[in-house]
Order: C-alpha cells, then sequence, then structure tokens
C-alpha cells in the first residue's frame, strides 16, 4: 500500500536526521519500492544531510519565482495553461539519485502573492506522490503548516520529540492542531530522538495520556557519536555503517510502519 509519511517536530529536535535513517533502511531491506523525498523545509535540510548540493534556481521556490516574474512581465505563452507550466517546472525540479527521487521546495522569494501557484503546486505535489510506493516529507519546524492544511494525504505522521519539556510541548500543539483543523491521518507515531533510557518512561507516561486512539509510541533513537560526526563534517548519513547502534535502532522501530 502506497505511505506517505511526514516526520514534524519542534525545531532541531532531529526530524531531518529520523527521516533520513528510514530512508536508510527503506533502500538497504525494501528493494525496488519507488522512493520519493520531499523537502519542505525552505533550509533544504535533507541536501544537507545526503552531502548534496542544490541551487536555489533548481528548487520549487526558485522556478516559482522565475515563473511569477514572467507572469509579471508577461512573457507567458498565451496557448499553454499556467497549470500545465507549473506541472512541468515541478517534474523539471525532481533531482534522481540512486535510490530515490528527492523534490526541494527551497523558499518563496519575492514580492506579490503566491495564492494561485500554491494551490496547483498543492495538487501537482499530491498527484506526483502517486508515482511512487512511498513519499517521506520532511516538514518545517513549527505549526503553521498544519493550519494551512499541507499535507492532507499524509498517512503516516511521525512527530518527532528530543527530551525537553519543549518537544514536547510541541508534540502536544500538533495533535490539538491536527484535531482542530480536521487533519485526518491513518496513524500518528511520537519518536522520542535522543532519549537516555532513564527518561524514556516519561515520554511513554505523556503518550498514554493523550487520549487519542491513532496516537502510538514508535520507540526511541538514542543519541549517537557517529551521526553528530557525519553532520559536523558534512557528511552523507546514508553512509553511516550497518552495524550503527541507533540505526539498528531505528530500523527496528520503522518496521512497524512498513
Ligand atoms: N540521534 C542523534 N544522535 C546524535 N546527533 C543527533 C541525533 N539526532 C539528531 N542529531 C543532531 O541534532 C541536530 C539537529 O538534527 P536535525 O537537523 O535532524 O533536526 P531537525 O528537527 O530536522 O532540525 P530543523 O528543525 O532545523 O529542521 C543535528 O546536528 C543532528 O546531527
Ligand atoms: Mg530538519
Amino acid at each position: 500500500m502506497k505511505r506517505i509519511v511526514a516526520f514534524s517536530g519542534k525545531g532541531g529536535v532531529g526530524k531531518t536526521t529520523s527521516l533520513a535513517l528510514f530512508l536508510k533502511y527503506i533502500i538497504e531491506t525494501k528493494n525496488k519500492l519507488d522512493i520519493l523525498v520531499i523537502d519542505s523545509d525552505p533550509d533544504a535540510n535533507i541536501a544537507d544531510v545526503i552531502g548534496e548540493e542544490v541551487q536555489f534556481c533548481d528548487t520549487i521556490g526558485g522556478k516559482m519565482k522565475d515563473l511569477k516574474d514572467k507572469i509579471q512581465k508577461r512573457q507567458l505563452p498565451l496557448d499553454v495553461p499556467k497549470n500545465q507550466i507549473i506541472e512541468g517546472d515541478v517534474y523539471d525540479c525532481l533531482i534522481e539519485m540512486d535510490d530515490f527521487d528527492l523534490l526541494e521546495m527551497g523558499r518563496q522569494e519575492g514580492e506579490g502573492c503566491y495564492c494561485y501557484i500554491n494551490s496547483v503546486l498543492k495538487n501537482v505535489v499530491d498527484t506526483l506522490a502517486k508515482n511512487y510506493d512511498i513519499t517521506l516529507l520532511d516538514s518545517p519546524a513549527g505549526l503553521e503548516h498544519f493550519a494551512r492544511k499541507t499535507g492532507r494525504n499524509v498517512t503516516d505522521l511521525v512527530i518527532v520529540t528530543d527530551p525537553s519539556k519543549m518537544g514536547i510541548h510541541t508534540l502536544k500543539r500538533i495533535l490539538e492542531i491536527t484535531s482542530e483543523v480536521d487533519l485526518k491521518f491513518e496513524i500518528i507515531w511520537v519518536l522520542g530522538n535522543r532519549f537516555p533510557a532513564n527518561l524514556r518512561k516519561i515520554l511513554i507516561d505523556e503518550i498514554e495520556k493523550i487520549n487519542q486512539q491513532n496516537v502510538k509510541l514508535l520507540g526511541f533513537i538514542s543519541n549517537n557519536d557517529e551521526i553528530s560526526a557525519i553532520n559536523l563534517t558534512g557528511g552523507n548519513l546514508l553512509d553511516l555503517p550497518k552495524d550503527n547502534s541507533s540505526y539498528q535502532e531505528a530500523k527496528e522501530i520503522f518496521a512497524q510502519i512498513m
């Protein structure tokens, strides 16, 4: 079954890192799956952790800035519908990696209204995801995109938290907002990242107190020096050794999603 898995949570808790570990797991164990990774963080986080450099002009934000300028200067061909141009731009932005495709959303630049472009984009990205067995979405930190109801088709929402009061606070706010705006996920997973063993019970108790049937504990990933070192030196998280202990934990917990 097709899965669309989105990673969310407070800034810096390990959304992008967990996504990369999940990606490594499905590349290594579920061969022949068509995988799409959408980086909707304006700072191009995924590219960073897999050691890729993506220029602004190759992101959706870059293409859409071009398009908006052309609309304003009336430089667009009259015989091609605008939504078709946007669709073409999205396909142009797909970066084909060895084992998956990557779409960098980039940031929105410049003045003027992006409403029309954004509404078309939402549909194009939904349609694009239909061509893949699994789509992984790296959401920006914060809650605004939930209020705007992006990610309507997400099947699994993974909320990442670190061992901090603020991380757990954001987790609860995300749960509140998604139910306020009636965003429906098949399942909402809570992932405790960098949790020392002696503090895990606190998160387990917090989740038990949340009275929501589709909210489940995914599990824990320990803090790991090798992960920090890869980040510090600009390496590729997908090259983490297979016997890395945090990757082993990640594999076990992510198997629940697949
Ligand atoms: N399990 C871990 N062990 C060691 N370091 C980790 C671990 N998880 C995350 N980190 C480090 O914590 C920092 C933040 O992680 P990451 O970029 O994945 O967070 P994020 O939630 O995506 O942040 P942002 O909100 O800025 O997108 C990075 O330096 C990363 O290497
Ligand atoms: Mg990130």
